[in-house]
């Protein structure tokens, strides 16, 4: 676990011109492993899908640099580089009906991204079969279309069609969040036998702090294009520093009707945070525990740990 296999140092990511630009991600570092599965949580607009398209390359960075595996992956680079990035690192979108394309049959869209290369019809349509047949559909289903599936079994297809390209690194974006709670068990269980079998490295990235804690071996809280907290899952959800993951948390449904009728929500007021006069660090306060804080907040969450 040493060697990072991807990391993120101090990437920011502008939208806009002029008095419109801000930066939807704001200095953000992290490091993911091989072989694990890294969470990205935060509410909506707080920049996670815009991380995941810049590590893609659909998102240029304007600040920082992203490394996979030793070699820079942001700013310009040598189109055989491009290349073999596109087949490397693979996403996974949340909706699997807008992100498949309706006219074209299954075996169209999975084999999609091989086009390019040399090799044969009948070779293509093998690993199309193999393909689904990983991801637990029968290899006839290469003829249909995808309004013929449910939405456990288009986002089958939509593994297929990453993993059919053979890649190191998965960013899944909100995987399964367009699912029926019923059948998220199953694809998250499909994720992780592929992940074993395959030694996929994942960026997960979820709204959903609960899925988090199942699927994840790390997770980073993001809030307004910073990530203000990163600990270990079980950290993160037993001993949550930051007043943004607390909230996060404190708004997690309890199967416990007493509980839940008593409860107070937290309100995360990010006005708490005087960083005019006190700029904010990104300290390591307990081994693998990462926290966003002034001098005077990190005071107070070392005496919290
Ligand atoms: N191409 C773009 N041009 C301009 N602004 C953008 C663009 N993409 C995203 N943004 C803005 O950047 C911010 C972060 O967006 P992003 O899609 O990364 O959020 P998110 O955390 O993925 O949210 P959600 O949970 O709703 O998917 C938002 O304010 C969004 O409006
Ligand atoms: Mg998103």
């Amino acid at each position: 676990m040493n060697t990072p296999f991807l990391s993120l140092k101090q990437v920011s990511v502008c939208f806009g011109h002029g008095k419109k630009r801000f930066n939807a991600v704001n200095n953000v570092s992290f490091d993911v492993y091989r072989g694990e599965t890294f969470g990205i949580v935060g509410e909506s607009g707080s920049g996670k899908t815009t991380i995941g398209r810049a590590i893609i390359r659909i998102n240029p960075i304007s600040a920082g640099e992203i490394v996979l595996n030793g070699e820079r992956i942001s700013g310009s680079l040598p189109s055989k580089q491009k290349r073999a990035l596109t087949r490397r690192i693979q996403m996974i979108f949340q909706d699997p009906m807008s992100s498949l394309n309706e006219r074209a049959k299954v075996n169209y869209i999975v084999a999609e991204g091989l086009s390019r290369d040399k090799g044969t019809a009948a070779g293509r349509d093998e690993a199309v079969a193999a393909a689904l047949m990983e991801v637990g559909l029968r290899p006839e289903f290469a003829t249909r279309f995808p309004h013929e599936f449910s939405g456990g079994q288009r986002q089958r297809i939509g593994i297929a069609r990453a993993l059919i390209m053979r890649p190191e690194l998965v960013i899944a974006d909100e995987p399964i969040s367009a699912l029926d709670v019923s059948i998220r068990a199953q694809v998250l269980n499909l994720m992780r036998k592929l992940q074993k079998q395959r030694g996929l490295t994942y960026v997960f990235i979820s709204h959903d702090l609960s899925v988090m804690r199942f699927i994840c071996d790390r997770v980073a809280a993001i809030h307004h294009g910073r990530i203000v907290e990163l600990a270990g899952a079980e950290t993160l959800f037993t001993r949550p520093l930051h007043p943004y993951t607390r909230s996060l948390l404190s708004a997690i449904p309890l199967p416990d009707p007493e509980h839940e009728r008593h409860k107070q929500v937290l309100v995360y007021d990010e006005r708490i945070h005087d960083y005019s006069v006190d700029a904010p660090l990104w300290v390591e306060l307990d081994p693998g525990h990462f926290v966003l804080g002034n001098q005077q907040e990190l005071d107070k969450y070392r005496k919290d740990l």
